[in-house]
């Protein structure tokens, strides 16, 4: 089968779907690969490596125009019509996005969102929400570190003593834990707030502290315990008690970074303003959850923004800033995917017995829907 892996157009997007190691495997596995000229710049990989590893280097038409299709991000209109009704395309595609649903279903292709994967066992080697997620937390450490005035590790010089920072972490699933374990190896004392109760031991295994909100109720406990491992909206009154845990801990912190998330929602406040009113100037506030309306009202998306003295870190696609092996990885999730809609014949395949497939599939091309 012929693959096209075009340039990510995306303001803002580095990475690319197809590494030079991937397309290696494709080839080996008997497709053709075409890689729009320039698609993996932004993430360390020439045009050059793409044709040692056997890819024919085209134009953006050539890559979309192939039967299958491996993009980041979702494909905008003009990228859409460039595709031809009936290939396949495999990306993160916002699976929550019904417009975006119904501008791929118009154009005939059959898309598959891998956001959309089961977080089960089998499916961790295509996990790309936790492959990005990942780097993103690692990411907003560092970005924390570069806007942040002062030290992370506590040091004792002969100029006197500096304090280690205090870190406190609102949301702790894959990217809260890899911004703890980050910030624990820069020396930081940290903190963490998550609904999920199951999170922990994950937490004080990295160095951070638990800071637990109690259930008074049955419904508090149960809510907690979220679906299919991701959270559930709280209770108004559990809310309650944790904005006021979060309120004593963040009036303490230097740095927060927040990452708590609810699929298919708006993200949850957890940092009211009245909040930062009272936290120490200079502090740094990373807001994972930006593009999801953020877990502070003074987040702006995809700005860096001083309010009351704070500096509000915005950015939507911090993956997108370690874009080398934020790509790397998420080519892996991409080749192992495609393992399990791609024949021992090279040929497309819809397995609609496979629960990965199903739930990742968003449009069907026109024949199979009608078959
Ligand atoms: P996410 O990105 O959807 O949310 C981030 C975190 O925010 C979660 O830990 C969530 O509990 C927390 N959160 C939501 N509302 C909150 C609130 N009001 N206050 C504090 N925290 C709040 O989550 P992510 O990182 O995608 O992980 C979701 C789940 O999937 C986790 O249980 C994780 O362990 C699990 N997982 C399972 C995998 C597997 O078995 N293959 C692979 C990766 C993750």
């Amino acid at each position: 089968m012929l693959i096209g892996v075009p340039a990510e157009i995306c303001p803002g997007e580095s990475r690319v779907s197809a590494t030079p190691e991937t397309i290696k495997k494709y080839v080996a596995q008997g497709h053709k690969v075409v890689v729009q000229a320039g698609a993996g710049l932004r993430a360390s990989q020439p045009d050059s490596a793409y044709e040692a590893a056997g890819a024919t280097i085209g134009t953006a038409a050539d890559a979309l125009g192939a039967p299958l299709v491996l993009k980041v991000r979702a494909p905008e209109t003009g990228e859409l019509a460039q595709m031809k009704p009936g290939a396949v395309l495999v990306g993160m595609l916002n699976p929550f996005d019904a417009e975006n649903n119904a501008r791929m279903t118009a154009a005939g292709i059959t898309a598959f969102a891998l956001e959309a994967a089961p977080r089960t066992t089998r499916a961790q080697s295509m996990d790309v929400l936790s492959s990005q997620a990942n780097i993103a937390g690692y990411k907003a450490v560092l970005v924390a570190a570069h806007h942040y005035q002062r030290f992370m590790p506590m040091l004792m010089t002969a100029a006197g003593t500096v304090k280690a920072a205090r870190v406190l972490i609102l949301g702790a699933g894959v990217a809260g834990l890899q911004a703890i374990a980050t910030a624990k190896r820069l020396g930081a004392v940290i903190e963490a707030s998550d609904v999920r109760p199951a999170v922990k031991e994950q937490i004080e295994s990295l160095g951070g502290k638990f800071l637990d909100v109690p259930f008074v109720t049955d419904e508090e406990r149960e809510i907690a315990q979220g679906v299919g491992g991701y959270a559930r909206p709280m209770p108004p009154d559990w809310m309650k008690r944790q904005a006021e845990l979060v309120h004593q801990r963040a009036i303490q912190a230097d740095i927060i970074i927040t990452t708590a998330l609810i699929p298919g929602r708006k993200a949850p406040v957890l940092l009211q303003e009245e909040t930062v009113q009272q936290m120490k100037p200079g502090s740094v506030v990373v807001d994972l959850a930006a593009a999801q309306g953020g877990n502070c009202p003074l987040t702006v998306a995809d700005e860096v923004v001083e309010r009351h003295g704070v500096i509000f870190v915005g950015h939507t696609n911090l993956a997108s800033m370690v874009a080398a092996d934020a790509s790397a990885l998420y080519a892996r999730n991409v080749l192992d995917f495609l393992k399990l809609v791609i024949d021992k014949d090279g040929q497309f395949t819809l397995n609609l017995e496979d629960d990965i497939v199903a739930a990742c599939l968003m449009t069907r091309r026109v024949e199979e829907a009608v078959a």
